[in-house]
């Protein structure tokens, strides 16, 4: 479970109600919207490093459960603290460090930084999972062979692929790709991701929500533009899932 915020008390009373239902609690210091980086939290944490290492003392106090936190490199171009930071995150207690290779001010686009990952773990001994930019086979391999690091996490490029993370395992497994998951298969998920989305939130917040994750399943198909104009004008789970049908 991912708690964010700034203020050590609600931080800490966050993480000692959800550790006993999770298997670690996970601070984000990474997010940068401005909702969030406006009230001091996710990425702006980056710019007040002694407030960083207090959150997660105290954090892995008031938590039943390991610690975990995610970061970014830093703010901005001129202050990179991945490392500085990353120092602090251990020193306060934290198990495990994620790190996505980019400064808040870049957002999601731009190269990802192999080499501020790569300084982060040879620069503390808890378990660095590097992330950004991971979209298919060969990035995968990347990450791990230029920056050592422990483990890789996954962001957009799953969207509507839920395969890659297979795909992933198999080729560091094996050095062979498997084949594209097929038309049927892509059909099946997306059904199985209608029903359980619509189950749990049902048809009038499901169905809107599910619609940027369907626009990524479709996206490689020939019509996909006109598809999704369609899939968006569609309330009903019975109707979506015929006119999916239709589709592939
Ligand atoms: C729509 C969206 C929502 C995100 N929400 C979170 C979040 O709640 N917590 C978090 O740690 N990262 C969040 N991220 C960031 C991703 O975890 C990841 O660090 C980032 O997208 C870079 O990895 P990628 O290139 O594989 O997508 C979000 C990213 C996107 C695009």
């Amino acid at each position: 479970m991912q708690i964010f915020g700034s203020d050590i008390e609600s931080l800490t009373f966050a993480a000692s109600q959800v550790s006993n239902d999770f298997n670690l609690v996970d601070i984000n210091m990474g997010c940068p919207a401005p909702k969030v980086v406006k009230n001091g939290d996710g990425s702006k944490l980056l710019q007040n490093l002694d407030l960083v290492g207090s959150i997660v003392e105290e954090v892995v106090k008031a938590s039943s459960t390991p610690v975990t936190v995610k970061i970014r490199k830093g703010w901005s171009k001129s202050n990179d603290v991945s490392v500085q930071a990353s120092k602090i995150i251990e020193q306060a207690g934290a198990s495990m460090i994620t790190i996505h290779g980019r400064t808040r001010d870049e957002f999601f686009s731009g190269e990802v930084d192999l080499e501020a990952i790569k300084k982060v773990k040879e620069s503390v001994s808890i378990p660095v999972i590097g992330n950004g930019n991971i979209v298919d086979e060969e990035s995968a391999l990347k990450m791990f062979e230029y920056t050592g690091v422990d483990g890789i996490m996954i962001g957009r490029a799953s969207m509507g692929n839920p395969w890659l993370f297979q795909r992933i395992i198999h080729y560091l497994q094996t050095g062979e790709k498997l084949k594209e998951a097929s038309n049927k298969e892509k059909l099946e998920i997306m059904i199985q991701h209608i029903e359980l989305e619509v189950a749990k939130k049902g048809e009038r917040v499901g169905i809107p929500e599910l619609r940027k994750h369907l626009a990524c399943y479709i996206r490689n198909l020939p019509n996909a533009s006109k598809i999704r104009v369609t899939i968006n004008q569609i309330n009903s789970k019975n109707q979506l899932i015929e006119y999916l049908k239709e589709c592939f």
